[in-house]
C-alpha cells in the first residue's frame, strides 16, 4: 500500500442559505509516501477544503477518502483525533503560537497527550527545534521571534511527533522571499531525510519551484496533475 492518500470521486458541498455550494467536485487523487506535492489554484478553488478532508478535520459529502488506510467518512470524532495525533502534522498560514509559553513549551504541547517521559519530550522537542535551526531560541517567547522564525517553530511543532504526512496550507503566504525559501529548504530536507510526505496548498511561485508534483485545482476540480522532473525538484 504505497498510496497513503487515496481519494475517489470526492465531492464536498456546504450549506449556504437555502441551498448549497459545491466546493469540491468528483476529485480523484492518489498520493504516495514520500511525495512533495502541492495543490495549486486561485483563492476559492477548494485547496483548504481538500486539505481539511485529507487531514480528517472534515468529511466528504460523497465519495471516498482513504488516508493511512482509514476511511475518513467513517471515523468517529475520537478516531479522527487519533489519526491526526499519530500520523498527520499541520502547518498553517497563520501559525498561532501560544504567546505566554516559550518556544520549547509551544512545541512540547503536541507531546503532552502522548506517553512520553519528560526526558523523552525534551529530546524530541530539541531535535525538532534543531531541524528548524532554532534550538538556541528554546526559552524565548514567541513575541521575540520574527515572522520567519515563528513559522519555523510551527514546523517544529508539526514534526515533533514525526508524522507520516505533513499538510501545509499556504505556509509562505505571510513570509518575505528569504524566509519563504528558508522554510521550503527545511521542508525539502525533512522530506528527503525523514521521508515525510508533504502536501501543500499554495499559489506562491516560490513554493511551486520546489514541488515534485503540482495538482492544479480550479472551481473544485482537478484541472491538471503535473509531474515535475526538473533537476531542482527531483534532486
Ligand atoms: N464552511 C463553508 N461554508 C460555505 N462555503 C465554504 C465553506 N468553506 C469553504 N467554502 C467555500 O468553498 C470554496 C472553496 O474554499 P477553500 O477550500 O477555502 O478555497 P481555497 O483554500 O482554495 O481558497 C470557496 O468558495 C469558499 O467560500
Ligand atoms: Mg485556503
Amino acid at each position: 500500500m504505497s498510496n497513503i492518500i487515496s481519494l475517489t470521486s470526492v465531492t464536498k458541498r456546504f450549506p449556504v442559505g437555502d441551498g448549497e455550494f459545491t466546493a469540491l467536485k468528483n476529485i480523484n487523487l492518489n498520493v504516495e509516501k514520500g511525495e512533495f506535492s502541492g495543490l495549486v489554484g486561485p483563492s476559492g478553488s477548494g485547496k483548504t477544503t481538500l486539505l481539511n478532508i485529507i487531514g480528517s478535520l472534515d468529511k466528504p459529502t460523497e465519495g471516498q477518502a482513504i488516508v493511512m488506510g482509514k476511511d475518513i467518512a467513517k471515523l468517529t470524532h475520537k478516531e479522527s483525533a487519533r489519526l491526526r495525533n499519530e500520523h498527520i502534522g499541520f502547518i498553517f498560514q497563520v501559525y498561532n503560537l501560544l504567546p505566554v509559553y516559550t518556544v520549547f513549551e509551544n512545541v512540547e504541547f503536541a507531546l503532552l497527550l502522548q506517553d512520553y517521559t519528560k526526558a523523552q519530550r525534551k529530546k524530541a522537542v530539541m531535535e525538532a527545534l534543531d531541524w528548524v535551526g532554532l534550538a538556541s531560541m528554546a526559552n524565548k517567547k514567541p513575541s521575540k521571534l520574527s515572522g520567519g522564525e515563528g513559522q519555523r517553530v510551527s514546523i517544529a511543532r508539526a514534526i515533533v511527533k514525526r508524522p507520516v504526512i505533513l499538510l501545509a496550507d499556504e505556509p509562505t503566504a505571510n513570509l518575505d522571499a528569504e524566509n519563504a525559501h528558508g522554510i521550503l529548504k527545511i521542508m525539502k530536507r525533512l522530506n528527503q531525510e525523514l521521508d515525510t510526505t508533504f502536501l501543500f496548498s499554495t499559489h506562491d511561485e516560490k513554493v511551486m519551484s520546489y514541488l515534485n508534483r503540482i495538482i492544479h485545482l480550479r472551481d473544485g476540480q482537478i484541472e491538471q496533475d503535473e509531474q515535475i522532473t526538473a533537476k531542482s525538484a527531483s534532486s
